[in-house]
């Protein structure tokens, strides 16, 4: 089993610290607190920790300052403030120095789970970065990408379009790709990953050369979209937001898809299947990859489900 990940959080209210730490630790991190700057500095000499979460304004160690030193001392733990009402200034330096995201002050336990696994699994992406460099992309699809950045180079709003044309290129849109597009269209990483974080259409995830998108809206749902989607998650074994193992499809459970007339509805690439059943899902998707199947729609598995639906 994974160890879990250490997080420490720093704010000078301990209330702050005792409620992060409740609904953290209710998802299975380790999670500590320090009250200052200083005790944190204290506490990251003598340990190891994956994210810090900080309050910015604090006495003596203020976050900023206590940013700067991480960024020198502890470049690898990932940073994520916590704070009341900053000032645009403030936190576009702290945007400026690094860090991955903010969450405002009072939190949702949903908003700090949600910053705090987005915020991890960007850590994670450094490291694999940093251990696995460029081999996944050829100089060609690099070359591309850079020709992209340099023809939207100084257009006002060209973050979206880039990100776009990016994620049709390589896929998808992991931190060293954000990393080339800040550094191409010198925009701060912090602000190139929030956007990546906000819309939905981008991902950070590799997506399969099919990506199978299921609608989970009230028409589908009541016609029995749920039975589909767990054939499917069982059949290709993987969950909502993930690709297959082999890259061949990905998941993706949308709201409307705007073909209600159909329920229910699961489109794979450009194309809309409607009406489907268990049975109708898995012969769907057999058309695009036979063997992935094999083991799962089996002629007993088939007429199991025939008899199930009637
Ligand atoms: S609810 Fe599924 S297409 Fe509208």
């Amino acid at each position: 089993m994974a160890e879990a990940a250490k997080i420490l959080v720093v704010d000078d209210e301990i209330i702050v610290i005792k409620s992060a730490e409740r609904v953290l630790s209710a998802e299975g991190y380790h999670v500590e607190g320090a009250l200052s700057g200083r005790e944190a500095i204290l506490k990251m000499e003598q340990n190891n920790y994956n994210l810090v979460l900080t309050d910015l304004k604090m006495p003596e160690v203020d976050g900023i300052t206590l940013i700067r030193w991480m960024k020198k001392s502890k470049p690898d733990i990932g940073i994520v403030i916590i704070t009341g009402y900053p000032s645009q200034d403030t936190i576009k330096e702290a945007l400026e120095l690094g860090i991955i995201d903010y969450v405002p002050k009072p939190f949702t336990p949903a908003a700090l789970v949600d910053v705090t696994q987005r915020a991890l699994e960007w850590v994670k992406g450094k490291v694999y970065v940093e251990e696995k460099p460029k081999e996944e992309f050829p100089p060609s699809m690099l070359n591309e990408l850079d020709r992209i950045i340099k023809e939207y180079k100084n257009k006002p709003g060209c973050l979206i379009p880039v990100l776009q044309r990016a994620q049709e290129i390589v896929g998808y849109l992991p931190p060293i790709v954000q990393k080339r597009i800040s550094k191409g269209l010198n925009i701060p990483t912090a602000e190139v990953h929030s956007v990546v974080s906000f819309y939905s259409f981008f991902t950070m995830k590799p997506r399969g050369d099919h990506n199978i998108r299921v609608c989970l809206g009230t028409a589908c749902y009541v016609k029995g979209i749920e039975g589909v989607l767990s054939k499917i998650r069982e059949a290709l074994k993987i969950d909502i937001g993930e690709t297959t193992e082999n890259r061949k499809f990905s998941l993706e459970g949308v709201r409307c898809l705007g073909a209600c007339g159909l329920a229910p509805v699961m489109v794979i690439d450009q194309e809309t299947y409607g009406a489907m059943t268990q049975k109708k899902a898995l012969d769907v998707i057999s058309q695009y990859e036979p063997t992935i199947l094999k083991s799962t729609a089996s002629e007993e598995i088939e007429e199991e489900i025939a008899e199930k639906e009637g």
